[in-house]
């Protein structure tokens, strides 16, 4: 704790202080260095903790609610935090918007966000697409049309190039992320970083899992390490979305990743876990973060088509499910601007009436 004018202000841990409680810390240093293989796992794990001068400069501007009043801290005559305004203008609020689907999901993003942006302070809105186009990709228009009403940037998954007249807009496009381990010459980039005037450099990048996945990805574990270390020369704020279809690949994820980036989202399987948490290490994680769309459905699809083809072994076209009890399914992750690291998750499932 910190004491400045009688105001008492928190410190946040570093990542490491955070693991280590006093008795552990104390029996650490009395066993003196690491081995090398135990000092590259820790390392690895934590991956370097970025210089205070370049995150500041990563920041896009003082969030202006978490002012105390005329003789709270000032910034800098530069516009910089300075040791005291840093602790006021320590968190930032991340809305992470699971699989939008179809007609409907988009409705809800339309309907709800620009509220939900406002009530809950959002900073930055990243939501997955891979499904707003018919239930199978995006294209150029559906993308403008979410970033209007509110989305600043937006991942993918196996059906991201579903839409075939899409590949031009997907290949150029710097706002959407498609997974990372797609092979070599897929269009498209992996990884993005979003810069704004208005707020935080944030990172985002994408990923499949392999796991019962229809297509043979590259590692994702590695693909996404690589990403990790480019984006944390610009911020500390990383925002994964691992999008994979079993628990056990997501969760392991989470765990590689856990004091390296600020959030995992798990995303594909479209139906929202209860099991959102922060990691040892101050990463978010939850499972899956839920589909945005219509739930009287199997996942997205008209439930009556999917039933007929299961049960008759006929080929039938999918389509999207009537907009019947629609909701909008996504996570807000507060995180620290300083260390990048989160310091709450919450999950929100909001219907659209
Ligand atoms: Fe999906
Ligand atoms: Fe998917």
């Amino acid at each position: 704790m910190l004491t400045i004018e009688g105001e008492t202000f928190r410190i946040a841990p570093q990542p490491c202080q955070q693991k280590l409680g006093p008795s552990a810390a104390r029996k650490n240093q009395e066993k003196g260095p690491c081995p090398p293989n135990r000092e590259f796992f820790r390392s690895h794990i934590h991956g370097p903790t970025a210089k205070p001068d370049r995150i500041i400069q990563g920041l896009g501007g003082l969030r202006k609610k978490k002012s105390k009043g005329p003789d709270g801290p000032r910034p800098d005559q530069f516009g910089f935090p300075t040791t005291e305004s840093r602790e006021l203008i320590a968190t930032m609020n991340i809305l992470f918007i699971g699989d939008i689907f179809g007609n409907p999901g988009r409705q809800a993003v339309r309907k709800l966000l620009p509220e939900l942006r406002r009530k809950r302070e959002i900073d930055l809105v990243i939501a997955n697409c891979e499904n707003s186009a018919g239930g199978k990709g995006v294209t150029e228009k559906i993308a403008e049309d979410l970033f209007a009403a509110g989305c600043d940037l937006l991942t993918g998954g196996n059906h991201i190039f579903a839409q075939r007249d899409s590949m031009d807009f997907i290949d150029g496009e710097q706002r959407l992320v498609r997974p990372v381990n797609f092979p070599p010459g897929a269009p498209g980039r992996g990884f993005a970083v979003h810069h704004s005037n208005a707020g935080p450099t944030v990172g985002v990048i994408n990923a499949c899992g392999r796991t019962f996945m229809p297509q043979h990805y590259d590692d994702p574990f590695r693909a996404i390490d690589a990403c990790v270390k480019k984006i944390r020369e610009q911020t500390p704020l990383v925002f994964v979305d691992f999008h994979a279809e079993t628990t056990s690949e997501k969760m392991a994820m989470g765990w590689y990743l856990d004091g390296r980036v600020t959030a995992v989202m798990g995303t594909h399987t479209h139906v929202q876990t209860a099991d959102e948490r922060l990691l040892h290490h101050g990463t978010a994680y939850i499972t899956d973060v839920g589909m945005t769309g219509p739930y009287d459905s199997v996942i997205g699809d008209d439930k009556e088509i999917i039933l007929d083809a299961i049960l008759t072994q006929r080929p039938r076209r999918f389509e999207v499910a009537p907009p019947n009890e629609v909701f909008l399914c996504g996570v807000v992750v507060t995180a620290s601007m300083e260390t990048g690291l989160a310091e709450k998750i919450e999950r929100l499932r909001i219907p659209c009436s």
